[in-house]
C-alpha cells in the first residue's frame, strides 16, 4: 500500500520540528481579506490546518475570536506558544481589545466532531494552504454545518498549473478542482492573493 506522507499527522510533526514554518503571512493578504470578507470584532472564526498558527493570529489582530485546529501535535503547541507570547508582547505594550486566539488537536478527516464547536455558530471558516491535503467536498458539507446562516467559508489555495518551480513546495490544487469547490454554494467569488494568481482565495456562502 501507498501511504501519503504528507497525510499524516507524523509528517507535520517532523517538518514543524525542523523549523519549517508555511508561507508568511503579508499585511497585504490581510488587508485583501477585510476587503472581500466584512468582518467585525468579535466575530467567530475557525481556521483548519491552522499550521503554527500565523493566520489565525493575523485573524485575532484584526478582532476575531479564532479556533485553530490541526492534527499536528507540534504545530499546535507551537501556535499556543506563539499565540501567548504575541499576548503577552501586547499585554507590555499596552495594547488590548483584540481577538483571542486558540489551537487544538483535531483530524478534519476524523468522524468525531470538533471539540468546542457547535453547529451553526461560526461567522468565517478559513482554510489556508490546506485543501490540497484534504477531501475537499466532505469537508465543506462539513463546514457548511459548523456556520451560522450568513457564515462564509474562505479557502486560499495555491493553484497547481500557474506555480513555478521554485514555488513546488506550496502543494495546490488544480484549476479543475478548484472549480468544483463551488458545487451547492448560492454565492461563490474568488480574488488573486497574489497577483499572478499562483494563489488564490475563494469564497463560499450559503450552501444550498
Ligand atoms: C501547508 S500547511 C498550512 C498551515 C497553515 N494553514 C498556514 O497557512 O500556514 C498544511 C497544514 O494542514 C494540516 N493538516 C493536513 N491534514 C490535516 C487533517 N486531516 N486534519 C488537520 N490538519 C491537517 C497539517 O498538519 C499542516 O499544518
Amino acid at each position: 500500500m501507498i501511504i501519503n506522507e504528507q497525510a499524516t499527522a507524523m509528517h507535520w510533526d517532523e517538518t514543524y520540528r525542523k523549523g519549517r514554518r508555511s508561507l508568511r503571512v503579508t499585511p497585504h493578504e490581510i488587508e485583501l481579506f477585510q476587503l472581500h470578507v466584512k468582518t467585525a470584532p468579535g466575530m467567530v472564526a475557525v481556521d483548519i490546518g491552522c499550521g503554527t498558527g500565523d493566520w489565525a493570529l493575523a485573524l485575532a489582530n484584526v478582532g476575531l475570536d479564532v479556533t485553530g485546529y490541526d492534527f499536528s501535535a507540534v504545530a499546535v503547541a507551537t501556535a499556543s506558544r506563539l499565540s501567548m507570547e504575541a499576548a503577552a508582547a501586547d499585554e507590555a505594550k499596552g495594547k488590548g481589545g483584540q481577538g483571542r486566539a486558540r489551537f487544538i488537536e483535531w483530524d478534519v478527516t476524523s468522524d468525531v466532531a470538533p471539540p468546542f464547536l457547535e453547529p451553526h455558530s461560526v461567522d468565517i471558516v478559513t482554510c489556508r494552504l490546506v485543501a490540497a491535503f484534504l477531501p475537499m467536498q466532505r469537508f465543506l458539507v462539513r463546514a457548511a454545518g459548523w456556520l451560522k446562516p450568513d457564515g462564509l467559508v474562505h479557502i486560499v489555495t495555491a493553484v497547481d498549473e500557474r506555480l513555478d518551480a521554485a514555488a513546488q513546495e506550496h502543494r495546490g490544487l488544480k484549476e479543475r478542482q478548484i472549480a468544483k469547490l463551488g458545487a451547492g454554494w448560492k454565492d461563490v467569488h474568488s480574488y488573486a492573493v497574489r497577483a499572478d494568481r499562483s494563489i488564490e482565495a475563494i469564497v463560499l456562502q450559503h450552501y444550498a
